[in-house]
């Protein structure tokens, strides 16, 4: 069952998780599984949720505080009081939430989207990725807004945060790329990580100036060879973008294993994606034989949730 009007994609960022908090380019590729949103009136106020998003264990409990305060966030942006009216929120899908797949943008985007057929409020994407945005503060406290617009526009996107609205395009996919992702079984918190490279950066500039600098110099590489389509260079440039997330200190053990099962089963390139610390790690496998190889190479790594797909 996919609501096809309230549908929000997943996410993978290809190049630049944490780099773009700072207002550099990044590239992210939604995939092709969905979270949706039921909306009923209830006679009496307050807020219902039914959660049947399929979710890797702890997901839920771990990010329960923070799913409620970003549905409400989204309630409060449609102007809408929860102690006056009532809601029941029904959110389903085959998205599996697990850190770094944007999980929480596709929720808090699938509402606005089914809050404005409720409603009969039409909105353009422009405003449904704004709701999406203030919901995702109830997440991630200042998140850089690259999830929501993933979850709101699909395809593989060039984002940048500024210091108004962010800038964003969509990228030609001029080939097919099949990829192959996997959890840790670990839910990181995005907020506590963001906090503490921010932390770091301030008790460290040239540290962080130097790995922000090398990071500009691979992007503008990355998405040259993403224009062109060569999957090759793009896998190398992602091994690339994942030293660069060990250097700043994202990455974790569990996470660096699976990028390496990865390489050894043929992957172009691999890399974490998202927070880091736990979460999700991504490669790019050239052929489906590949893919397959990659997912067996992932599971026998110890990986408890590895999925097939490709960008949507
Ligand atoms: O873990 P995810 O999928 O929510 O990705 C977070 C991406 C960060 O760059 C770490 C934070 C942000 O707001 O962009």
């Amino acid at each position: 069952r996919i609501l096809a009007e309230t549908r929000a994609f997943g996410k993978l960022i290809l190049f630049g998780e944490h780099f773009v908090v700072y207002k550099v380019p990044a590239l992210v590729g939604a995939v092709a599984a969905y979270t949706d949103c039921e909306c009923e009136r209830l006679c009496e106020p307050g807020l219902v949720v039914v959660d049947n998003r399929p979710a890797v264990p702890d997901y839920k409990v771990t990010k329960a505080a923070e799913a409620d305060a970003a549905l409400r966030l989204v309630f409060d942006h449609f102007g809408l009081d929860l102690s006056k009216e009532g809601f029941k929120l029904t959110f389903g899908g085959d998205l599996c939430c697990a850190s770094g797949i944007g999980a929480s943008a596709a929720q808090v985007v699938s509402l606005a989207r089914a809050l404005s057929q409720a409603l009969k409020r039409p909105m353009s994407e422009n405003e449904i990725n704004a709701a999406g945005y203030e919901g995702e503060k109830g997440y991630h406290g200042t998140p850089s807004g690259i999830d929501n617009t993933a979850a709101t526009f699909g395809g593989i996107l060039k984002f940048q945060r500024t210091d108004g609205e962010p800038i964003f395009e969509r990228k030609a996919i001029v080939t097919r790329m099949l990829i192959v992702y996997a959890s840790t079984g670990i839910t990181s918190s995005t907020t506590a990580v963001v906090g503490d490279i921010q932390a770091k950066k301030e008790s460290d500039p040239l540290w962080f100036e130097a790995l922000l600098q090398k990071y500009i110099a691979l992007v503008q590489k990355a998405e040259l060879a993403l224009n062109a389509g060569v999957i090759a260079e793009i896998g190398q440039l992602m091994n690339e973008n994942h030293e660069l997330c060990q250097q700043l200190t994202v990455s974790c053990p569990e996470l660096d294993r699976l990028v390496e099962a990865a390489r050894l089963a043929g992957a172009a390139g691999a890399k974490m994606s998202g927070t880091g610390r736990g979460g999700l790690m991504l490669a790019l496998t050239p052929t489906p034989e590949i893919q397959d190889a990659v997912a067996d190479a992932l599971k026998a790594a110890g990986a408890p949730q590895v999925w097939k797909t490709s960008f949507a």
